[in-house]
């Protein structure tokens, strides 16, 4: 039987809901040729600026594994492990807009029938950063990029007015989304830092700014393990680290427990899923929770850089998830996308043994009514 994996995702047509998320599998050409060559659906380009952009003199990521047999979790032990994560210091794509412009181009006009998100990121101190927003957006969709992604959660920035300090200020996030929509033709998304008290806050500044998306988890601010012989930071350069950003198998949790804080507050509004994504199992808790697509950066590094296993995988997965749930009349994602979002409740609301009463901590109050519940 053949199945329908196609979607419209922020008025968007894609093939299947399985996207490259913005990373060193989308910084190239190459490498996006050969990840559309590959099956997935769309791709979110590695993020692109306009301010200088200088890595650190190391290694930009290294994966961390755990050896039951040594009893350690390392990056520096090989490929014998169980993978527990990506760390990442890298900053945003090194190459110039220019750079990128014709090639935007190129690509779109050889895969027509695939999505291209370009991500984009410049400051918001000052109407010269505010215009770097419009440039971007505005050269990107001129060379037909279908929509575009705001990097409100780059990690690693020092600078006050960029990345995730954007992120975590609901009027920047505001102001900067009703920036790019005052020039945007195409889609807008915003893609927010897991690093925030209540991300419902900073998701509901970017819908109030117009945002037709919200994206969820970049990766989360950690720092690297210690190497108990050498006593130095298994990633380092000349002894020191800085935070940098956690992904792959260990942040899906906690990436589904933001997402499903969003996706209960706004019901009726779009999210792309990110975090620990390898197979369609993880994809799946995403789109219960309400998620209409997906992406992938940590499998994706793990697998020929450009993740051709983990897309077949992903559509080989949900391909036998729509056949084995047929007889549910489900035909395509929107017939189960969301059905455990109100699952999650507050934790008075869960069951207690039936001869007990809770009253979610509060003592009963004689003399008074019993409190309303939460
Ligand atoms: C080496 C590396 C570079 C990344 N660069 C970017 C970037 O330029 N822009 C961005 O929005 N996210 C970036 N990310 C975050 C990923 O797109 C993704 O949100 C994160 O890794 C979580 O997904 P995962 O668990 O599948 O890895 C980067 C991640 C890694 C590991």
């Amino acid at each position: 039987m053949s199945v329908d994996l196609s979607t419209t995702f922020t008025g968007i047509k894609f093939p299947n809901p399985f996207l490259l998320s913005s990373a060193p599998p989308t910084e190239s050409e190459s490498n996006i040729v050969r990840a559309f060559e590959a099956g997935w659906g769309g791709v979110v380009t590695k993020t692109i600026g306009l301010h200088p952009v200088v890595n650190v003199a190391g290694p930009k990521t290294k994966f961390l594994r755990y050896y039951p047999e040594l009893g350690v979790s390392s990056m520096n032990k090989g490929r014998g492990g169980v993978l527990q994560s990506s760390w990442n210091w890298e900053l945003i794509s090194d190459k110039t807009l220019d750079w990128w412009v014709p090639r935007i181009g190129r690509i779109k006009k050889a895969f027509p029938d695939r999505v291209l998100i370009a991500s984009i990121m410049a400051g918001s101190g000052s109407d010269k950063e505010l215009d770097h927003w419009r440039s971007l957006a505005t050269a990107c969709q001129e060379q037909g990029a279908d929509g575009l992604e705001l990097n409100l959660s780059c990690p690693h920035m020092d600078r006050e007015d960029m990345g995730s300090n954007i992120g975590k200020d609901q009027k920047l996030c505001s102001s900067v989304t009703q920036v790019v929509k005052g020039v945007a033709k195409v889609p807008v998304w915003a893609k927010l830092t897991p690093s925030t008290t209540d991300i419902v806050l900073e998701a509901g500044a970017v819908f109030t700014g117009g945002g037709d998306a919200v994206v969820s988890s970049n990766t989360f601010p950690s720092i690297p393990l210690v190497d108990p012989e050498t006593l130095e930071f298994e990633m380092n350069v000349d002894g020191y680290v800085s935070s940098g950003g956690l992904g792959g198998p260990a942040i899906l949790p906690q990436s589904l427990a933001k997402m499903s804080q969003m996706t209960r507050a706004f019901p009726e509004r779009s999210f792309s899923g990110i975090g620990g994504i390898s197979d369609f199992n993880q994809a799946l808790n995403y789109l219960l929770l309400g998620c209409g697509t997906v992406q992938v950066c940590t499998a994706a590094m793990l697998d020929h850089a450009v993740g051709p296993n983990v897309i077949k995988r992903l559509v080989q997965g949900m391909s036998e998830f729509l056949e084995k749930n047929a007889h549910r009349g489900w035909k395509r994602l929107e017939d189960f996308r969301g059905i455990r979002r109100d699952r999650i409740v507050a934790h008075s609301q869960i069951r207690r043994p039936a001869d007990s009463d809770y009253q979610g901590g509060h003592e009963p109050q004689e003399g008074y009514a019993e409190p309303a519940r939460a």
